[in-house]
């Protein structure tokens, strides 16, 4: 099983930078479709707007509506739980009910669960102890497989900032912590909101977040030829092994950044 996950486009359409942002969205999702092999399905972690504007989401939905594979999104801090709900209703995953974007997924071998951190007052995360509850309601209603949870703020502390604790209060992020060790079969934890690539542990499950697809707000040390080249993530699941990430470069362009094509590769002696 395959995961692609993409994190943080934050699509604007009147920002200096909207252009870059939307180029980097497409040519991500041009650069899955074009995995061999292909992956089973794609996570957005959230940060999919900028402002949580319709004519936003409009976009990234007309962006995502390229991918060959299905999507499901997640909400971050930028995002609207309304006009969301509203761009990815006809996907048939999100339910009606118009507070918490959490959400399982059931139809692969890893199940997915989406859980909801957007506190609407702050770029901080929040988990109150109604979202423990459903996540915990969603971990306990499949007794058999994996769990991959995902959640735009990652929920342990990242050193290399600019944040080391991601939510509002350090007990909200314990909650979270408390509620994914509710199961054993809770085997990943996938996040994003950082814009840098990290990993850390929730107990003994093994955590990741991904840089920002929009390289304009990506932070971390890049070669000037890379620094226009989105990054997004590929987990794949071994039964046996757990989860593998992989860290996967979007489209070097040589000409912009070597004035040549790439060079042929050499034959291999003998
Ligand atoms: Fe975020």
């Amino acid at each position: 099983m395959i995961i692609a996950q993409i994190s943080d486009t934050h699509i604007a359409l009147d920002t200096a930078d909207a252009e870059q942002r939307i180029g980097d969205f497409e040519r991500t999702i041009a650069d899955i479709n074009a995995l061999d092999p292909a992956p089973d399905l794609i996570v957005h972690t959230g940060d999919i707007v900028q402002s949580g504007r319709a004519d936003e989401y409009a976009k990234a939905a007309a962006i995502l509506a390229q991918a060959h594979r299905p999507v499901y999104v997640l909400a971050g801090n930028k995002d609207d739980r309304v006009n969301l709900r509203t761009a990815f209703a006809a996907k048939g995953y999100l339910d009606a009910y118009s507070g918490f974007i959490d959400y399982a997924i059931e139809d692969y071998p890893v199940r997915l669960i989406a859980v909801d951190t957007l506190n609407t007052h702050s770029n901080k995360g929040d988990f109150c102890a109604e979202r423990a509850q459903r996540l915990i309601a969603m971990i306990d209603a499949e007794p058999s497989k994996p769990i991959a949870v995902f959640s735009h703020h990652p929920p342990f502390e990242v050193p290399v900032g600019p944040e080391r604790i991601n939510f509002k209060t350090a007990e909200m992020m314990e909650r979270l912590c408390q509620a994914v060790q509710h199961s054993a079969r809770v085997v990943a934890i996938i996040s994003g909101h950082v814009h840098r690539s990290t990993t850390g542990w929730v107990g003994s499950i093994p955590a990741t977040v991904m840089p920002s697809v929009a390289t304009t707000l990506r932070w971390g040390e890049y070669p000037a030829h890379l620094k226009a080249c989105p990054v997004y993530h590929i987990h794949r699941f071994d039964p046996a092994s757990g989860f593998a990430v992989e860290a996967r470069i979007v489209g070097v362009d040589w000409r912009a950044a070597f004035g040549e094509p790439p060079p042929a590769l050499a034959p291999r002696a003998g």
